[in-house]
C-alpha cells in the first residue's frame, strides 16, 4: 500500500489543528456542573485520536465546494459522538479494554461511574452544538440532526454495538458480520461524509447517493482494518490493547476469512469506494486519498 501522499498529510494535519482548536475552545467553557465530570469528558474528547470522522466530513464538504468553517462543528459532533462510544465500548460491561488512545480509559483514568456520565454527556453536548451550528440555516441544521440522531442509536452504532456483544463466542456468517460491522462503525462513518455534504445547500440527490455509497463501503473497510489491527498491530502503535478481539471471543473478518482473506476484502472496497466516486472531479481528491488512507493506516 503506498505511504499517505502529501496533499492528503496536509489536508489531515489542518483539519486536526482546526477540529481540536474547537473543541478545546467549547470544552474549556466550565459550567455549574460536576468538576469531575467535565474532566473526564475533556479527558476522552481532547486525548489524541486520528480525528478521521471529522476528516471525512471535511472531505465531503470540499468535495462540493463548501467552505471548511461550516462544516467544523458538524464536524466536531462527530468527535463527541465518537469519543462517547469509546468510552462505553471499553467499560467492564463491553469490551472491557484499561488502554485507549496509548492511556488509561476513562473509567480506568475516573472510576465506571463519571465514564458512564461522561458518555451520555457527550452524546447529548453533540446535539446541542448542531442546533445551534454557526453559518448554516435551520433547515441544514435539522438534517444534521436527523443524520446524527439515525447513525448514532439503535438503528446505527448503538444496534451495531448490541449485535457485536450478542456474538461474542459465535460464528457468523459473512452476512451477519457485514451488517454487525456496518452498523456499529460503518453508520457513523457513513454520517461523516454525509453530513459534510448535507452542509452544502446545493447537494444534489445524485452526488449524495455516490457519497453514500463512498463513505458505507468505507465505513465497513474501517472496521475490516481494525480488525486486522487487532491481530498484527503492535499495542504500543495502536495504543489500544492488541488481541483484545481473541481475547474476548469476538467474531471479526480475519477470524472468519483468515488475514490473507480480509486484506483481499479489503482492496476489494477500496476499488469499490473509489468506483463511487467516479462522478467527482479533482474536488474528490481528498475522498480518494482518505480512502487509501483508511485500508492502509497502521494505528
Ligand atoms: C476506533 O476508531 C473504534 C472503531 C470504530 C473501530 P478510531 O480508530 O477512529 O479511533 P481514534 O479516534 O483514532 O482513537
Ligand atoms: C468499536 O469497535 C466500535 C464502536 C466504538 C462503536 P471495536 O470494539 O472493535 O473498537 P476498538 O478496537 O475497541 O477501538
Ligand atoms: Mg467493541
Ligand atoms: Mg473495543
Ligand atoms: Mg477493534
Amino acid at each position: 500500500m503506498p505511504a499517505p501522499n502529501s496533499r492528503l498529510t496536509t489536508f489531515l494535519e489542518e483539519c486536526r489543528q482546526r477540529i481540536d482548536t474547537e473543541l478545546e475552545r467549547r470544552l474549556s467553557a466550565t459550567g455549574n456542573g460536576s468538576g469531575r465530570l467535565q474532566q473526564a469528558m475533556r479527558y476522552s474528547v481532547l486525548g489524541g485520536g486520528k480525528r478521521i470522522r471529522p476528516a471525512l466530513c471535511m472531505a465531503a464538504a470540499a468535495a462540493l465546494g463548501q467552505p471548511q468553517d461550516k462544516a467544523t462543528v458538524p464536524a466536531c459532533t462527530l468527535e463527541l459522538v465518537h469519543a462517547y462510544s469509546l468510552i462505553h465500548d471499553d467499560l467492564p460491561a463491553m469490551d472491557d479494554d484499561e488502554l485507549r488512545r496509548g492511556r488509561a480509559t476513562t473509567h480506568i483514568a475516573f472510576d465506571e461511574a463519571t465514564a458512564i456520565l461522561a458518555g451520555d454527556a457527550l452524546q447529548t453536548l453533540a446535539f446541542g452544538w448542531l442546533a445551534d451550528a454557526p453559518g448554516l440555516s435551520d433547515q441544514i441544521r435539522l438534517a444534521l440532526i436527523r443524520e446524527l440522531a439515525s447513525a448514532s442509536g439503535h438503528l446505527g452504532m448503538v444496534g451495531g454495538q448490541a449485535i457485536d456483544l450478542e456474538s461474542v463466542g459465535k460464528r457468523l456468517t459473512i452476512d451477519q458480520l457485514e451488517k454487525m460491522h456496518r452498523h456499529k462503525t460503518g453508520a457513523l462513518i457513513a454520517a461523516s461524509v454525509r453530513m459534510g455534504a448535507l452542509t452544502a445547500p446545493g447537494v444534489s440527490d445524485d452526488q449524495l447517493s455516490a457519497l453514500t455509497i463512498y463513505s458505507q463501503t468505507l465505513g465497513l473497510a474501517f472496521q475490516v482494518q481494525d480488525d486486522l489491527l487487532d491481530i498484527e498491530g503492535d499495542t504500543a502503535v495502536i495504543g489500544k490493547p492488541q488481541g483484545s478481539d481473541l481475547a474476548r471471543a469476538k467474531p471479526t473478518y480475519p477470524s472468519l476469512l483468515g488475514t490473507m482473506g480480509a486484506r483481499d476484502y479489503l482492496a476489494q472496497l477500496l476499488d469499490a469506494a473509489l468506483s463511487s466516486l467516479e462522478g467527482f472531479g479533482e474536488e474528490g481528491d481528498i475522498l480518494r486519498d482518505m480512502a487509501g488512507y483508511v485500508v492502509a493506516r497502521t494505528h
